[in-house]
């Protein structure tokens, strides 16, 4: 079992592999992945966690935990580019690993992944369906909280489930529905859906910096770093450091570009075209946002469910654009899930492929030409989850799930620069040495922010996928049956 653990798949047979089972259609360009990239990126994140994570960690020092993570993104994009650039097949994370350091890993980071995109699509379907629900309350459509939210929570004290009265929440099980539909029918319906939906958020966003910057009372930002409060993560520099572990969530997803890669026209070119632009335009938005957001309201008030309409509340001249900021969210967090439910669908593909899971999981549809079955378990794992659980239970696990996976695409470059120098690298990550060591210990001490419940899930999805690959994978193992 130990040599099958430490297996590899010849980076050669993968794009054999790719190359004869090309059933995904390569119908992306640079323009397009940087769009699916920043319809991954913003999101929940933005529109619903910065509010707690400066009120409760940072303050208005919430600008610096957004350029952390971002340092720490940028490093582990970097990596990521080299790999894509050089494995432009399905599976991201999942494939360079299974490539470099054996099948165990690469097992580990695929579960990782799961946990990733169809998590996060349960998450993103809970903070959509809250601001949804919010805009149809302007419109005078009452939904009832009964059936818009989650029927468990954790106990603040004893982190313990507890009901919480409501029944279901469907608004968000209708939109993964909905978005699982269209993921089915076709990547390059998606695409075009997505590149209109990113506009409207990106212009929203940008509105919202350029009108609220006039408003901005520096008074609020005064002590930019608040002093610490006697507990680790509560102000201070342990603050900004717990509030970057936070708000990484807001940047999940640009990775979930090179899932998608077997899809792009030109990978070796444009995938990392595609993962760093879209990292670089939202680390802007996003530092902007926190700058002009802790500006506007002391951060002691932004402790709610969506704290930059409540920015725009605070002042009569901006209310108009408060119904533009809820539609522009509610746009944003559908190309969010859009692009996970697509990243994970391929991710299964890879996985099944490869024989890990069984092969119904990769079954690519006869007409529409996309991972049908992979899409449809994620579309209905993903709304029952959303319908259950609510943001905070969801958003940390995926965080730490993400953070795991980037710190092992940081050591795999590093890796396979010693092992395999002489593999063409269209891409090369500038500077190796500090680029990956520097990337793994970022995103590691975002890992170690997120705090022991965080880890135990962690540990208790990581059992599972152990007895899962025990019982399917090793035996089912493509790599396995061919000898190795
Ligand atoms: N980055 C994504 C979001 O913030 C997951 O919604």
């Amino acid at each position: 079992m130990g040599s099958q653990l430490l297996a590899t798949k010849s980076i050669d047979e993968l794009h054999a592999q790719e190359a004869s089972s090309n059933e995904l259609r390569r119908a992306l360009s640079a323009t397009q992945l940087t769009l699916l990239g920043i319809g991954g990126v913003i999101g929940t994140g933005i529109f619903v966690l910065t509010g707690v994570a400066a009120a409760q960690n940072a303050g208005p020092a919430l600008a610096l935990s957004f350029i952390f993570a971002a340092i720490g993104c940028t490093f582990a994009g970097l990596c990521y580019a080299e790999f894509a650039a050089m494995i432009p097949v399905s599976g991201s994370a999942y494939s360079y690993s299974y490539a470099t350091l054996g099948e165990g890993v690469a097992w580990f980071i695929g579960w990782n992944l799961v946990l990733e995109y169809l998590f996060a699509v349960a998450t993103v379907s809970v903070g959509w369906s809250g601001y949804a629900v919010s805009l149809l309350e302007q419109l005078h459509v009452h939904v009832p909280a009964a059936l818009s939210q989650a029927p468990f929570d954790q106990d603040k004290l004893t982190h313990h489930m507890i009901r919480t009265g409501a029944i279901i929440n469907i608004p968000a099980m209708l939109i993964v529905s909905g978005i699982a539909t269209i993921c089915y029918i076709g990547i390059k319906q998606s695409a075009v859906f997505n590149s209109v939906i990113v506009t409207i958020k990106v212009t929203v966003i940008i509105l919202f910096i350029l009108f609220g910057m006039s408003f901005i009372n520096t008074a609020n930002w005064h002590p930019f770093v608040p002093p610490n409060e006697g507990h680790f993560g509560l102000y201070g520099w342990s603050g900004v450091l717990a509030a970057s572990g936070v708000i990484f969530f807001a940047y999940i997803g640009f990775d979930a570009i090179s899932t998608a890669s077997q899809e792009a026209q030109n990978p070796q070119r444009d995938m990392p075209v595609g993962i760093l632009a879209s990292l670089v335009i939202c680390t802007i938005l996003y530092v902007a946002v926190a700058l002009v957001l802790t500006g506007m309201v002391h951060y002691s008030e932004l402790n709610v469910p969506a704290p930059v309409a409540l920015a725009l509340d605070k002042y009569v001249p901006l209310h108009w654009l408060g119904i533009w900021v809820k539609l522009g969210a509610v746009a944003g967090m559908t190309s969010v899930m859009l692009v996970m439910t697509i990243a994970q669908a391929r991710i299964f593909f890879a996985m099944s492929r490869d024989g890990l899971l069984p092969k119904f999981f990769g079954r690519v549809h006869p007409r529409f030409r996309t991972p049908s079955v992979g899409t449809v378990i994620t579309g209905v794992t993903a709304a029952i989850i959303g319908g259950l659980f609510p943001v905070g239970v969801l958003g940390h696990l995926v965080s730490i799930g993400t953070l795991a996976a980037f710190v092992t695409v940081c050591i795999g470059v590093l890796i396979l620069r010693r092992t395999r120098p002489e593999l063409p690298r269209p891409f090369r990550t500038p500077l190796p040495w500090f680029t990956c060591l520097a990337g793994a210990a970022v995103c590691g001490l975002m890992m170690i922010s997120l705090g022991g419940a965080t880890w135990w899930r962690l540990a208790i999805w990581t059992a599972v996928g152990i007895a899962v690959y025990a019982l399917y994978g090793y035996r089912h193992s493509r790599l396995h049956r061919s000898g190795g």
